[in-house]
């Protein structure tokens, strides 16, 4: 078995390599670019059966699969811009008038017409052939600078390497020798394409993704190209940036350039309409909602633009949206199904959650068979009941919440029928007394560690992404290791070896290897990281980072006074108390000294690369999306720095619901003002 798996190895790399030199050498393709990805995709798989190392593999191939430190920059020349929104008909109306009122003041087109195409829900990128082959490929940065991703789009999916230009010609178009040609578009993930990568993730335990977009950006922003070779992308095209050396009236209008596109190699934008009334327009929408479900790829939106090119170059741009486009938003996507019952969750500080277990649907390519009520208030207020059919969808597209029930509240037979259901007056993991403190929408149990679940809630946390990052320990291990009293503290977590690992269930010699490098790789962390670990009340990613900056060592933490911490920036006295009353206790003490041990301190990163790189961000007003800690995160981790009060240094103010003062001193001071969603599409992600 072994070794016909080996021939077929060796067979593989030599037809693939066979391919990239028609590719890439010779200008001359013999098979299609799907064909080509399948072949990379089978000899990675075949790689993981034989366990031989990607590294390997890469090293094998050759420069097109050759590992980066971090990706090159790429300015665009034409600013790559963001979209106005509209949320319903009547803003949508607002936009056909401002439109129709530029023609009759310009003396333009009367009445003009628009075109409308899905607004697709993936990564932007822009595209440039020069002389019909592609050079470039880049993602769209802050608008301005961009990210060199070249070797990661080579053989995706709608990607056509050297333009078709031999149809043009029969259709009589002229161009020059010298052509430069920027295309631009989205990056997806097609829901099928979706469904099967997150499926085949699952079975070999990596990470799944909440979204096919996450899915796309994650796969599409890796420094090592083979890994986006390996996931199923597709780009699709829809517009154009720097164009020269194609004869002026090429292009009379938008619709006639995506068919060009077609004709030249790029995957046709559909559904979409052209040359179209207002009305017509309205009535592409409406069926687009009723077909929505059944799309291959997952949508945001409509975008509607006017057609005519002479009429989009005279409204021109603000320095955030083109004037003469506008995206219609649609709203995140429900579906209805029915609570077969309700649970309650403890958190990691004792407070419940109650989940509603759902009869089990798909969103957007995602399972849901859970979904949160949030808390006992939230649960009074939404009035649901387990047999209630409810409508469901994905708040900021990623936790399944319910929006509403549908079922009817006034015939009272109705009601006789369901199962209530009240919050538990006694924790359902250590059956301790709950309560629910006055001014919290909560309740809770407040039995600390002590309890069950809040004890496995804690390992959880300690493992989390922002924490210790231990790939691969995910809450199913964490509870077999607690309950066959493998971990009884974080310490012990870096105790574990690999015959203790390979006696679990559903562990092999393989999982346990894998598990025990993730575990290692863990031990090199910054104090801020595992004072954020530790899982101290109120101590969140940016609080942790904050106390770590002004102390001499983790060990000053110890002992550290309530005065010194009240002098660092942005800390509390409830942070205070929390800290010093965390620190107080002598088990906690003890703990944390033992895990110490196991953990080798480093610098805090300090990135000097990425979309904030040297810019100085501040935030003001609600983020709907976004914690804002969270995107004070993003802005960090993307080589930029926070800050508190807008002065000539600062470079950015991202503005979120109800800004005040903040925004009114940026603009005048010039900065550069930008929405929640500009910044979620600057980072290229979405939560
Ligand atoms: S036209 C000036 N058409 O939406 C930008 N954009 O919210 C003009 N997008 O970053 C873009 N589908 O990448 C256009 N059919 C479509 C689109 C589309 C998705 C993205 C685009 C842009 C974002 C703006």
């Amino acid at each position: 078995m072994i070794k016909s798996s080996q021939k077929k190895r060796n067979y593989l790399i030599c037809e693939i390599k066979r391919h990239q030199v028609a590719y890439y050498a010779d200008d001359c393709p013999k098979i299609s670019d799907r064909d080509y990805d399948k072949l990379v995709r089978e000899l990675f798989s075949l790689d993981s059966e034989l366990d031989i190392p990607r590294s390997l593999t890469e090293k094998t191939l050759g420069v097109g699969y050759k590992k980066k430190d971090e990706f090159s920059s790429v300015k665009h020349t034409i600013p790559m811009l963001s979209l106005d929104n509209a949320f319903d008909f009547n803003e949508l109306d607002q936009f056909f008038c401002k439109v129709e009122e530029f023609c009759r003041k310009t003396n333009m087109c009367s009445p003009p017409v628009y075109c409308a195409e899905l607004k697709l829900d993936g990564v932007a990128v822009s595209l440039i052939y020069v002389d019909g082959k592609l050079t470039t490929a880049a993602t769209r940065g802050d608008g301005i600078n961009g990210e060199n991703i070249t070797e990661n789009v080579m053989g995706m999916q709608g990607v056509p390497y050297i333009l078709d230009f031999r149809r043009l010609q029969k259709n009589n178009v002229k161009f020059n020798n010298q052509s430069f040609l920027e295309i631009r578009g989205e990056v997806v993930f097609l829901k099928d394409d979706f469904k099967t990568f997150n499926k085949n993730q699952e079975k070999s335990s990596e990470k799944l993704f909440a979204n096919p977009r996450n899915a796309a950006a994650g796969s599409l922003r890796q420094l090592d190209a083979a890994v986006t070779a390996s996931r199923p992308l597709t780009f699709f095209a829809h517009g154009a940036g720097e164009i020269q050396g194609f004869t002026d009236n090429l292009f009379g209008n938008h619709s006639i350039f995506l068919e060009f596109l077609e004709k030249i190699g790029f995957k046709p934008l559909v559904p979409r309409v052209k040359n179209m009334q207002p009305q017509a327009i309205k009535d592409f929408i409406s069926n687009v909602l009723t077909i929505r479900k059944d799309l291959a790829v997952e949508i945001d939106g409509i975008v509607v633009k006017v057609e005519s090119f002479e009429l989009q170059e005279k409204m021109g741009t603000t320095v955030r949206a083109p004037r003469f486009a506008i995206a219609y938003k649609l709203p995140s996507e429900t579906v209805v199904t029915e609570i077969l019952g309700i649970d309650v969750q403890v958190g990691r500080f004792g407070t419940l959650t109650p989940v509603a277990r759902l009869k089990t649907v798909s969103i957007g390519g995602v399972k849901i068979s859970n979904a949160t009520l949030h808390n006992e208030e939230e649960l009074e207020k939404k009035g649901v009941k387990i047999g209630d059919k409810v409508e469901v969808r994905r708040a900021g597209d990623v936790i399944p919440e319910i929006v509403r029930t549908l079922d009817d509240r006034t015939n009272e037979r109705v009601i006789d029928k369901k199962l209530s259901f009240s919050m538990p007056d006694f924790c359902p993991s250590c059956g301790g007394k709950t309560r629910k403190p006055k001014g919290e929408a909560a309740r809770r149990c407040g039995a600390g560690k002590k309890c069950p679940a809040q004890f496995e809630q804690s390992f959880i946390h300690f493992v989390g992404k922002k924490a210790m990052n231990i790939d691969g320990l995910g809450a199913k291990v964490i509870k077999q290791l607690i309950d066959e009293k493998l971990i009884l503290s974080f310490a012990d977590i870096y105790k574990l070896n690999r015959i203790q690992l390979e006696n679990l269930e559903r562990f092999g010699r393989k999982s346990a290897k894998k598990l025990l490098e993730s575990i290692n790789k863990s031990r090199t962390s910054t104090p801020a990281k595992l004072l954020y670990s530790l899982g101290i009340r109120h101590v969140g990613v940016q609080t942790a980072k904050s106390i770590c900056e002004s102390i001499e060592s983790f060990e000053e933490l110890f002992s550290i006074s309530s005065e010194k911490l009240s002098t660092i920036k942005d800390i509390g006295p409830v942070v205070v108390d929390s800290v010093l009353s965390f620190f107080k206790n002598t088990q906690n003490l003890k703990l944390t000294q033992e895990l110490i041990g196991e953990i080798v301190f480093e610098e805090e990163e300090i990135k000097k690369s990425g979309v904030f790189a040297g810019k100085s961000v501040i935030f003001t007003g609600a983020l709907k999306v976004l914690k804002r800690i969270e995107a004070q995160d993003l802005v960090q981790k993307n080589g930029g720095t926070i800050s508190s009060t807008v002065n000539k240094n600062t470079n950015l103010c991202v503005v979120g619901e109800k800004a005040g003062s903040k925004e009114a001193a940026a603009r005048k001071l010039g900065v550069r003002v930008i929405t929640e969603e500009d910044f979620l599409e600057m980072i290229e992600v979405r939560k």
